[in-house]
């Protein structure tokens, strides 16, 4: 079976990027990620993409172009990321230590997790 991660990159009308702090595992925590999670078995991947932002974020998103193809991650994981908005509800990291929306000339102002990086690169460029 596939292994697969999905990630969005959530922006907002001024086209800044939503970024989430990781709260875990230790070799990750404080790193800066794309909000997502693993695909549950039989869950399709647009399915599993807004019910993890619910569950992280407490928003409901709205799932737009893909980003890139499969971006290699440990352990035989693929990451697939899509573009999104916020459609309802109000940001609550309720699973990352912080959120950050940071605009084009803060994008490189965390420390994103090294598979993350080169997505938002890719988002940059849209
Ligand atoms: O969020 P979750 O723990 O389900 O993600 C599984 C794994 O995918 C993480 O351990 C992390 O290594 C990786 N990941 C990532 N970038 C993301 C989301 C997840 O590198 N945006």
């Amino acid at each position: 079976m596939e292994k697969v991660v999905v990630g969005a990159a959530i922006v907002d009308g001024d086209g800044k990027l939503l970024a989430a702090q990781r709260a875990d595992p230790p070799e990750l925590a404080g790193g800066w990620e794309l909000p997502g999670g693993k695909v549950d078995p039989g869950e399709d991947e647009h399915t599993a993409l807004v019910r993890e932002c619910q569950e992280e974020l407490g928003v409901l998103i709205e799932v737009g172009e893909r980003v890139g193809g499969d971006w290699a991650l440990a352990g035989g994981y693929v990451l697939r990321v899509w573009l999104a908005v916020v459609a309802e509800g109000k940001l609550e990291a309720r699973e990352h230590l912080d959120l950050r929306w940071l605009g084009a000339d803060e994008l490189y102002d965390v420390a994103w997790l090294p598979a993350d990086l080169p997505i938002v690169r890719a988002v940059q460029g849209r």
